[in-house]
């Protein structure tokens, strides 16, 4: 999809779909106040258009709710779309970016194939709700969730048709102040590149483990990253046993196809000084999940593709750092295997050295993403990593607790927890925090090793495994994403699809940038 910014009236750009967002504004007070729908545009003939539409009662604003006009009067567009954002006092850059979303996804179904989009304006809006929406976040927020709405994970279907929209296109106003049009163009470039790194680590996430090895995710990792200017090794099985990873490579002893471990370096540009932050980026990458000789459940075995976001995630981070070029260094490091069950396969009740030299009692061969991890956070410090921060499809129990709205994150250390919190706000992201703190401890306890890699009931189980991999960590600042519940979406959303959701990008990357 090509995305276009331009500074001009939305009433003079001729095009198949216009798109123009509005809110619920409360008039009035007490028992007289009604709800009534507000267009978030400061050009009359575009309220003109609409206004006999939005008292008529029969929209009224909710969150990506649409009201589709056809030849719109004093319009040069062929079509209007209204599409509610909800209330105004809750408006944020998250509702826009599925506002944006829900304008593309619109317009795939029914053959159109352009589509413009109106950058709210201030009218209706009171001054709380406008700071949250500054006219840099809102233009990105517009392109990452145009972007993010364009994608269909159909690419497997032979007779596919691709309804993929051509262009959309951001209608700034031509009036903006100097200032607010620099930002306005700031806004829109970054947020092409959050969508194309968000959009790298969907596309990923989709590919079916047969074709989606760990060494083709290696692979795919070049190819991309490196004409970025990312410098990226793979290494297999020769290395692990070089580095004495023998948690990894218990997990990745009973597949016919061998691991991958993938490093990628960024450097700044400025040469940073001598004790300036390295930041590690550490990813889960199981390219499939049987659970090994524990085990999974047929049903539903076939979405463990998908166990390897995590991995996925760094390398979308990676791509959109590339080009951000934030002033510190960045290290990412993704373990990649399968967890297969054969006539080698680590089994329950094996003993693994990791490469800490911490020993590990394997409980459960299906607790492998933690496994896989110990090595790689171990070996990202070793690589110089001051704090850590890793991404994983970990536990099923963090779904039991959070559902499929909010991921996990745990974390060790304030200062990092608050970076990363802080960066939700602009990301649009949700991660609840989890304890991890040393009183869980007694979870991971062994009768016969330093550590097991399972609790002994099903009780907080992506606790347990936070505090497995915090035993990897030391004292280096850390934060951990559970993204099990969030990585995949069960179901159509109006503004995004089926399938990969493309999460935590957004998020790390805010957090690199904060350093
Ligand atoms: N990959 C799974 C976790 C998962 C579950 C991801 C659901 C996405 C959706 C992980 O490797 C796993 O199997 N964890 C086990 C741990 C248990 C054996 C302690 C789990 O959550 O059941
Ligand atoms: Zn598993
Ligand atoms: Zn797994």
């Amino acid at each position: 999809m090509d995305t276009r910014l331009l500074f001009q009236d939305p009433a003079d750009f001729a095009t198949p779909l216009l798109a123009v967002f509005a809110v619920n504004i409360t008039t009035a007070a007490g028992k007289d106040a009604k709800p009534l729908p507000a267009l978030l545009s400061a050009s009359d003939a575009l309220t003109k258009a609409a206004s006999h539409f939005l008292t008529a009662g029969e929209f009224k604003a909710g969150s990506c709710e649409t009201l589709l006009l056809h030849s719109p009067s004093g319009l040069k567009a062929e079509r209007l779309l209204i599409i509610g954002l909800g209330k105004a006092a809750d408006l944020s850059p998250d509702e826009l970016r599925k506002g944006a979303g829900t304008a593309i996804r619109f317009a795939k179904p029914r053959s159109i194939r352009e589509v413009a989009i109106v950058f709210p304006e201030d009218r209706a809006l009171s001054d709380e709700a406008l700071d949250e929406l500054p006219p840099l976040l809102t233009a990105r927020a517009i392109v990452e969730g145009a972007c993010v709405g364009d994608y269909d994970p159909d690419t497997y279907r032979s007779e596919r048709v691709d309804q993929s929209i051509t262009a959309a296109t951001i209608l700034a106003p031509a009036s903006a102040q100097k200032s607010a049009h620099a930002d306005i163009e700031r806004g829109f470039a970054e947020g092409r590149i959050f969508a194309d790194a968000q959009l790298f680590t969907r596309i990923l996430v989709n590919e079916p483990g047969n074709i989606l090895t760990p060494l083709e995710l290696g692979r795919r990792a070049k190819a991309e990253l490196e004409p970025l200017g990312i410098q990226t090794e793979v290494f297999s099985t020769d290395k692990l046993h070089e580095l004495k990873m023998g948690s990894f490579l218990g997990v990745a002893q009973g597949s016919e196809n061998p691991p991958a471990l993938i490093i990628m370096r960024y450097e700044p540009p400025k040469p940073p000084a001598a004790n300036a932050p390295i930041l590690g980026l550490v990813g889960k990458g199981i390219t499939f999940d049987t659970g090994g000789i524990s085990i999974k459940p047929a049903d539903n075995m076939d979405k463990m593709k998908y166990d390897m976001a995590g991995a996925a995630a760094m390398m979308g981070a990676m791509r959109a750092i590339a080009l951000l070029k934030p002033a510190c260094s960045v290290i990412s490091v993704v373990c990649s295997a399968e967890n297969m069950p054969d006539g080698k396969a680590y089994k329950p009740g094996d003993v693994l050295t990791a490469m800490s030299g911490k020993t590990i009692e394997v409980i459960n061969t299906d607790a492998e993403g933690r496994l896989v991890l110990a090595d790689g956070l171990h070996y990202a410090r070793q690589l110089g990593a001051t704090h850590l921060i890793d991404a994983a499809t970990l536990t099923g129990a963090c779904v039991v607790a959070l559902g499929m709205l909010n991921g996990g994150v745990f974390s060790n250390n304030e200062d990092t927890y608050s970076r990363f919190s802080t960066g939700m706000l602009t990301s649009g992201e949700k991660f609840w925090r989890m304890p991890c703190t040393s009183d869980y401890r007694d979870l991971i306890k062994s009768d016969i090793a330093d550590i097991r890699n399972t609790g002994g009931s099903r009780w907080g189980g992506a606790i347990t495994a936070a505090m497995f991999l915090k035993e990897f960590v030391g004292d280096t600042p850390w934060l951990h994403l559970d993204i099990a519940g969030v990585a995949w979406m069960e179901d159509n959303r109006p503004w995004i699809a089926k399938g990969p959701s493309g999460v935590a990008v957004r998020s790390i990357v805010e957090w690199v940038r904060s350093f």
